[in-house]
């Protein structure tokens, strides 16, 4: 059992799946104790990772801003950048981010401030790009909004993490790793998610995995067609019922979470 204490995520993120933090655990456990780096190739707001604190971890996003963000911190990212829950200041901020992206500038501390600002001020912690690649999301309404002053402690956090920002099939697995993978989720009827992950991303996901000979779980909405696929290659499935209520004829029933595992 990791002794390092459990970090909040930075960031508000989407899809945080804290919630799934003791069964992960229960998976990874026995590999952590023999030494392996924990791998999320879908890495997002980090919450299953800084819930389970690997010694050696690989996390990836395709996001580069927010890969950006948490290479910024592992680097020791002063907070020097003023922060006030302030209109105005949002759309000036928001403005100049995207000046940094528009003149190839977003990889720098700077950016990653900008970001962290516009990520907790922004309506929703939503983080949506315009088909340009421009930041667009709205000022936020909430009643007060507080900043983090120091980030020095992800910097320790972090000090033996690798952040790299690629599609999932392009990060690179070693024989000791083990793989925690938590895509978009699959949306029934539907051909794309929000975040453009589709039907064949999923099918692509779930291939990728089966290929790498290491231990892997992949976690997902368990709609029909997702069951029927991980069935079909043979994982391991576990349901559990996620926190979210969906409308089920009328009622408000629990959405109901796949974890398919593939144990060595
Ligand atoms: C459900 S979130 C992950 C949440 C995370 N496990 C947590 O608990 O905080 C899914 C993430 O997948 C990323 N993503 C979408 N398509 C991707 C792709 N093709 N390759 C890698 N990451 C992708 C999104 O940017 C998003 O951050």
């Amino acid at each position: 059992m990791s002794l390092r204490p459990k970090a909040r995520p930075p960031l508000k993120w989407a899809g945080g799946k804290r919630w799934l933090l003791k069964s992960i655990q229960e998976l990874w456990r026995p590999y952590e104790t023999l030494g392996s780096r924990f791998v999320e190739p879908f890495c997002g707001g980090l919450a299953i990772t800084l819930g389970l604190m690997p010694k050696r971890g690989h996390l990836n996003d395709i996001n580069p801003h927010l890969i950006n963000f948490y290479n910024q911190l592992k680097s020791g990212l002063t907070a020097n950048l003023k922060m006030e829950y302030d209109k105005a200041l949002y759309y000036t901020y928001r403005q100049r981010f995207n000046d940094l992206i528009k003149q190839n500038k977003w990889k720098s501390p700077e950016a990653a401030l900008l970001f962290y600002y516009l990520n907790h001020t922004g309506y929703n912690g939503l983080c949506r790009f315009n088909q340009k690649g421009l930041f667009n999301v709205p000022f936020g309404e909430y009643k007060t909004v507080t900043y983090m002053k120091d980030f020095e402690y992800y910097r320790l956090v972090f000090r033996d993490w690798q952040f790299t920002s690629t599609d999932f099939e392009e990060v690179l697995i070693e024989s000791s790793d083990f793989v925690y993978a938590d895509p978009p989720y699959d949306v029934e009827f539907r051909q794309y998610s929000s975040q453009g992950f589709g039907w064949p991303d999923q099918v692509r996901l779930a291939k990728w995995i089966k290929s790498l000979n290491i231990p892997a779980v992949i976690s997902n909405q368990a709609t029909d067609r997702i069951i029927k696929l991980y069935k079909s290659m043979n994982f391991e499935l576990k349901f559990l019922s996620g926190p979210r209520m969906i409308s089920c004829k009328g009622d408000r029933t629990p959405a109901r979470e796949v974890l398919a595992i593939k144990v060595l």
